[in-house]
This record gives C-alpha cells, sequence and structure tokens, in this order.
C-alpha cells in the first residue's frame, strides 16, 4: 500500500511525530512518502492509496499553511482514506475542532476522514516544558502511534469527539492568521545575532530578507516560530508575543534532575487525564497482545 503523508512543522515535534509515523506504516509493508507542504505541490504522486495530513495545533486550527495547500490539492478521480496527526502544547479538547476546516475541504477533494490522532508536545510557544514533561510526553506517543498506525491499517476509524459550536469556534480564532501577519512585522533582531541567516534559510514563507545589511520581516508571517525558537543566540524578538517567547529545542532525553519550573503544578494536573487515557489504551493493547498474540501481530508493527 502507497501512503502520502504531508506534512508542515513549524519547529520539530510534529516532524518527530510523522517520522515516527513513516516507521510504524513501513513495519506494515506500506510505502510511505513524507512530503512538507511548505514545498508546494510539485513531484507530488498521485498514485497514493491513502492521504495522510499532519500538523501543529495553531489557536484551535490548523496552520494556513495547512489549509492553504489542502485547497490547492487536485481533486482524487476515486475517493480515498484520509487520516490525520496532530500535535498541541496541551491536551485541551477545543484542539479536537482543529482539522474542522481541513476536513471538509479535503472531502469535497475525495478524501474522507477516517482517523485522526492527537497528541501532546512540548511548547514552542507560551512556556517552555520542563525537559521530563517533555520526554514523558515523547515516551507516550511513541508508544501509542504503532498502536494507532495498526488501527488505520486494520480500517479501524477513530474520530475526536465534537466540541458544541466548534465550528464556530474554529472560525472566529483564525483571527490568529491575521494577527500572525500584523505582528511579523514586529519581529527584531537584537545586537546578540551572529549573522548566521539561520532564520532567513530556515523560514517556510520567505518572510525574512536581508536588505542593506538590516534584517526586514515581511507580511506573511505564519507565527510557526521556527525562525526564534531555532536561532542560536535567542536573538529574535517576536513582537506582541515576546514573553510567550520559548527558545532552543527540546532534546527530549530523560533529565538527570527534576526542575523546579513554575508551570509544573499547572501541568501536572491538566496532563494526568491525557497521560491516564493515552497508556491506558497503551497497556490494554499490550494485554490483548499477550492473551491473543496472533491477533495482535495485525495490528501492532513488529
Ligand atoms: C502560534 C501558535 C499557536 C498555538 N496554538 C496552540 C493551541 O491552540 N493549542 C495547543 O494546545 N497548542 C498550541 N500551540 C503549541 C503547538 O501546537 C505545539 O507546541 C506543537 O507541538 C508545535 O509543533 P511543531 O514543532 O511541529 O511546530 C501553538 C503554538 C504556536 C506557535
Amino acid at each position: 500500500m502507497k501512503i502520502l503523508i504531508c506534512y508542515f512543522s513549524g519547529t520539530g515535534n510534529t516532524e518527530k511525530v510523522v517520522r515516527s509515523v513513516r516507521d510504524a506504516f513501513e513495519s506494515h509493508d506500506c510505502s510511505v512518502l513524507l512530503h512538507k507542504v511548505e514545498k508546494g505541490l510539485d513531484d507530488l504522486p498521485d498514485d497514493f492509496d491513502m492521504l495522510g495530513i499532519a500538523y501543529p495545533v495553531h489557536a484551535f486550527n490548523a496552520p494556513e499553511i495547512v489549509v492553504d495547500f489542502a485547497k490547492k490539492l487536485e481533486k482524487s478521480p476515486v475517493q480515498k482514506k484520509l487520516f490525520i496527526f496532530k500535535t498541541s502544547g496541551e491536551p485541551l479538547k477545543l484542539n479536537n475542532i482543529s482539522s474542522l476546516k481541513l476536513v471538509s475541504i479535503l472531502k469535497k477533494k475525495n478524501f474522507v476522514l477516517t482517523n485522526e490522532y492527537h497528541y501532546c508536545m512540548p511548547y514552542n510557544m507560551i512556556f517552555r516544558h520542563t525537559d521530563q514533561m517533555a520526554y514523558d510526553m515523547w515516551q507516550l506517543a511513541q508508544q501509542l502511534i504503532p498502536i494507532d498506525v495498526g488501527e488505520i491499517m486494520s480500517g479501524k476509524s477513530a474520530k475526536l469527539k465534537k466540541v458544541f459550536c466548534g465550528r464556530f469556534i474554529a472560525w472566529v480564532m483564525r483571527i490568529e492568521w491575521w494577527g500572525g501577519r500584523f505582528n511579523g512585522k514586529k519581529y527584531k533582531v537584537t545586537d546578540k545575532c551572529i549573522h548566521c541567516q539561520k532564520c532567513v534559510r530556515s523560514c517556510p514563507v520567505g518572510n525574512i530578507t536581508i536588505k542593506d545589511g538590516k534584517f526586514v520581516f515581511g507580511k506573511k508571517c505564519i507565527m510557526c516560530m521556527r525562525c526564534s525558537f531555532h536561532c542560536p543566540t535567542n536573538a529574535i524578538k517576536i513582537g506582541w508575543f515576546e514573553s510567550w517567547k520559548v527558545n532552543g529545542a527540546y532534546n527530549f532525553n530523560k533529565p538527570e534532575n527534576v526542575e523546579d519550573n513554575k508551570h509544573d503544578k499547572f501541568c501536572k494536573k491538566s496532563y494526568k487525564k491525557y497521560f491516564e487515557r493515552g497508556w491506558a489504551k497503551v497497556n490494554s493493547v499490550e494485554a490483548d497482545a499477550s492473551s491473543n498474540p496472533g491477533q495482535i501481530a495485525e495490528a501492532q508493527p513488529e
């Protein structure tokens, strides 16, 4: 089976998940093509059997770059299955509404949603999660991904719960798309800059240029945070949201010392259910596997 997964990842979390999703599909003997949506539609094959979309939740929506990509996708002559993998910093139920627009666009193109999965990954904006939390999130995602891919392969549908007035709330929250453009113009580079130009090269929409030796931020910012998150000297100020900036990649390894973090209490409480539910799913699949090894061999990669 041929699977095409089109994805966007601002700072790397979704890409990490997508790579793991690819490995899980490959262990089912599928051939998987990963395609970054920022590369546009060139070289996109049409002989795939299933379409996957992956993205980070932005203001309870899919990022605009993902929605625009979906709008430009060609209509499939035959109906194909669609699955979605998304990451977000919080396990809020409101995140369930983020694919609504995307799914209706893709339905018109003959891609019909059968499965949607959501993993918490550390925040790339608002506040920095502790290394322990980043480690815990990734440990769970790594266990869930092969199980969730097993569900897709076995034809078991999985959709997220509906939210009352979800379509309307998502529409309102898409103000972030406009806010991002205005705010992007306010980005500034401080004298900590070492002129490596990593930000210029990596911006997914080519919004950062250099004119007369100065950085110019255009009107196309999609607030993915790639430039400021990965800036090696933390030299980029992100306008109105400077106090929410997170700088520096998470390493996802088990930390040697547990740090004291002012967000820890909030995190522990609000993520408790997410971890409990996730590990319950992992444990129940493992229990089924030991009582009925033949059946689970089909649902889980070896
Ligand atoms: C502009 C912006 C908006 C975000 N909005 C949400 C949100 O509505 N809900 C949430 O839980 N996380 C939100 N996040 C956090 C990201 O979804 C999360 O950190 C994600 O894993 C980042 O993935 P990436 O590294 O692939 O970009 C937001 C992040 C950014 C930059």
